[in-house]
């Protein structure tokens, strides 16, 4: 397997192959995109609720992704790595955004940083880009501004509103990014602004089958948890099942004494126990 740079994924854009991208949040998840062949492993802020507990993206600090980066970048060697900027991390200035950026280059070890927005990032985006450091953008349901959107929200459902995302996406294009993951739209609206995109290459979730490729959750896609699922998740995996019945019947041959067997103990000579004996 090669490495997939920017260029191999510009090519399997032109050419129609779906690009498959994959989030990863340490080591074991990074070695799996690896070894399994994802195009794009990207270390989700979504970390902040299936890794670490909070309830939404919002807390997650420069850091902790920092601390999960250097996991997935060790278990990373040919897809394109991409990390999310946390929230507050590229808000404040210009210069903020390229000293964590770089952080995240340097001491996570990431290919490129995702951000997510439109028009106001367009500054952002130029000059991380300048800078030699590829940005990939995010438009439609924007998970880190959840609170100004009265929740998590299917985006560019009418006419005005589907004119926003557009121009965004145009905007963002224009700006530089390589790629955009477009989230939570209609899937017309995902189809359209795909053609109507000269070099960025979409990634859709939750945005119909027309994008040029794909992205998922770790944890949606194996089903590590039960409960709520978002209409656009599919559930590839039961992990969830098996994390279960591992545990439970764990338990139970504990309890039964039929863990551990004859044969998962170690043996001492007849003749040494005998002399320990005496
Ligand atoms: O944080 C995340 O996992 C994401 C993807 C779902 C696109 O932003
Ligand atoms: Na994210």
């Amino acid at each position: 397997r090669k490495k997939v740079t920017i260029q191999h994924l510009h090519h399997l854009r032109k050419s129609g192959t779906p690009i498959t991208m994959l989030t990863a949040y340490d080591f074991p998840t990074a070695r799996a995109c690896e070894a399994h062949g994802i195009d794009i492993t990207l270390v989700g802020d979504s970390l902040a609720q299936v890794c670490l507990g909070y309830d939404s993206t919002i807390p997650l600090t420069l850091d902790e992704m920092i601390h999960h980066c250097r996991a997935v970048s060790r278990g990373t060697k040919n897809p394109f790595l991409v990390a999310d900027m946390p929230f507050g991390s590229y808000h404040t200035s210009t210069h903020d955004a390229v000293q964590n950026a770089v952080r995240l280059v340097k001491e996570g070890g990431v290919e490129a940083v995702k951000i997510e927005g439109g028009l106001e990032v367009v500054d952002i985006i130029k000059k991380l880009t300048s800078i030699g450091i590829p940005v990939m953008g995010h438009v439609g349901l924007l998970p880190q501004r959840h609170a100004i959107l009265s929740g998590y929200r299917v985006q560019g459902k009418d006419a005005t509103s589907a004119a926003a995302v557009l121009e965004n996406a145009l905007a963002i294009e224009q700006a530089g990014v390589f790629s955009m993951v477009i989230e939570a739209v209609p899937h017309l609206l995902g189809s359209y602004i795909t053609s109507r995109l000269k070099s960025a290459a979409t990634i859709g979730i939750g945005a119909g089958s027309g994008t040029d490729g794909q992205v998922l959750v770790w944890d949606d896609l194996m089903g590590t948890w039960g409960g709520h699922k978002a209409k656009f998740v599919r559930r590839f995996g039961d992990v969830k099942g098996e994390v279960e019945s591992g545990v439970k019947s764990y338990i139970d041959a504990v309890r039964e004494r039929t863990f551990p067997a004859p044969n998962e103990s170690y043996e001492m000579p007849q003749v040494e126990w005998e002399k320990f004996r005496k």
